[in-house]
């Protein structure tokens, strides 16, 4: 099958294999050019298939060795569909860390569930018998309630106003008008439901009752900040409540810990960049093109790779953490430059189809996205026939 992309609705329902391949490849490179550093040995990474939780397990595996259980949601190939972007991406990074004699495991399925948190700890038990850190990274717009069976789904809507703006179309590289509708109580507390912390709190507490936690624990969670140019849509709005509800999530966690493990549970709020979950975000996208050309233009541009193996080798495990007043982790802090963000609104408030090109970085936005979607690298030959169902006989351990 020869691969080309197709896009509908901002989402690219074809991935290719052999690009995956070099997505993952280019963040192990990235790693091993940076150099090891001491961290965690055991580390179960819940949404570790793709974006921050892909370059978590690339930067902990590659950059200090440890051994790595990621619990990820993906569709499997079949016939002409090519599955998804994370389904490689585990493949890919099961290979190469065999070839380094690293220890893998990878469950394919629903992280929320009771039963598969059960099959965890039974791994755990038997291969490693404790585990020193657990990054939570999941991102998801649904979520069944274990207890209740009931299926809540969450939304990225304003609170108290709707929110007018330009999101992109990623297919016709341009701006498309779009309202953010205003969230109804019922939204909220949804929304809450799937992206809040309750579903990391069950997973450390089912960990903590069968005493996998080693001396030292740690366990992390990502989180958004942004600026005042994106606090309607994102900050206040239903997923910054959210994102609050991890926070408070943390807090207690980190009590639990503390006082049990000598342990820690951080919050580490990350730089705006292109995933799969992002790019759902309205209005989000433009201004993450424009922060793109600003940041590549001042040198300070990151992408997943580089904030990951910042994160856990300066401040999770270094001694150059970046905190702020709540004890946030914050390799965010190159997005949040004043004069940085000052630029950002001013041509927020002035962008449109005829500067798009000129005054954001719609270029790289959407080269991204093909990225993590496998295709644009230029040492892939897009021409060549892929044989999927040889690339996925590989056993997924
Ligand atoms: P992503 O879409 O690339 O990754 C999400 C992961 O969650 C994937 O591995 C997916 O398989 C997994 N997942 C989804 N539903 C699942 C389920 N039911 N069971 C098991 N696994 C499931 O998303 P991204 O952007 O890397 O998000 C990860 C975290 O980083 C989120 O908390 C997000 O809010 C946060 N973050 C993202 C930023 C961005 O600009 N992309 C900025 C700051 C924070």
């Amino acid at each position: 099958m020869i691969i080309k992309p197709a896009i509908k609705n901002n989402i690219c329902v074809r991935v290719h294999p052999i690009g995956c391949r070099e997505n993952v490849k280019r963040q192990i490179d990235y790693v091993k050019t940076k150099g090891s550093f001491k961290g965690p040995k055991n580390v179960l990474i819940i949404g570790g298939s793709s974006g921050y939780g892909l370059a978590s397990r690339v930067t902990l595996g590659f950059g200090c060795n440890a051994n790595t259980i990621n619990v990820s949601f993906e569709i499997e190939p079949k016939r002409n569909k090519t599955g998804t972007a994370g389904w490689w991406n585990n493949i890919y990074f099961q290979q190469f860390a065999k070839e380094e004699g690293l220890k893998y495991k990878d469950f394919i399925g629903d992280a929320f569930s009771f039963e598969m948190k059960q099959q965890v700890i039974d791994y755990i038990k038997r291969e490693y018998g404790k585990i020193d850190l657990l990054v939570y990274s999941l991102a998801s717009n649904r979520r069944t309630d274990p207890v209740t069976g009931e299926t809540y789904i969450s939304s990225l809507k304003s609170i108290g106003k709707t929110v007018d703006g330009y999101s992109i179309d990623i297919n016709k590289e341009c701006l498309k008008y779009e309202k953010m509708e205003e969230a109804t109580p019922e939204e909220i507390q949804n929304t809450i439901k799937v992206m809040g912390g309750e579903d990391w709190d069950l997973w450390v507490e089912a960990l903590m009752k069968e005493d996998l936690l080693e001396e030292g624990f740690k366990t992390v969670s990502y989180t958004y900040l942004g600026s005042p140019a994106t606090y309607d849509i994102y900050h206040e709005g239903t997923i910054g409540k959210a994102k609050n509800h991890l926070e408070e999530t943390a807090r207690a966690l980190n009590t639990t810990l503390k006082e049990k493990y000598n342990g820690q549970a951080l919050i580490s709020a990350s730089k705006a960049i292109v995933t799969k979950a992002s790019i759902y975000i309205p209005i989000f996208p433009v201004y993450g093109a424009i922060l793109y050309k600003l940041m590549k233009e001042a040198g300070t541009h990151e992408g997943e790779i580089e904030q990951k193996y910042r994160l856990f080798k300066d401040m999770v495990y270094g001694e150059e953490p970046i905190i702020d007043e709540v004890g946030r982790y914050r390799p965010d802090n190159l997005e949040q430059d004043e004069a940085l963000q000052e630029k950002v609104k001013e041509i927020l408030n002035k962008i449109d189809n005829d500067n798009l090109h000129e005054l954001s970085d719609i270029k790289g936005f959407v080269d991204d996205f093909m990225k993590i979607n496998g295709f644009n690298f230029d040492t892939v030959d897009y021409e060549q026939d892929v044989d999927m169902e040889t690339l996925n006989e590989v056993e997924l351990y």
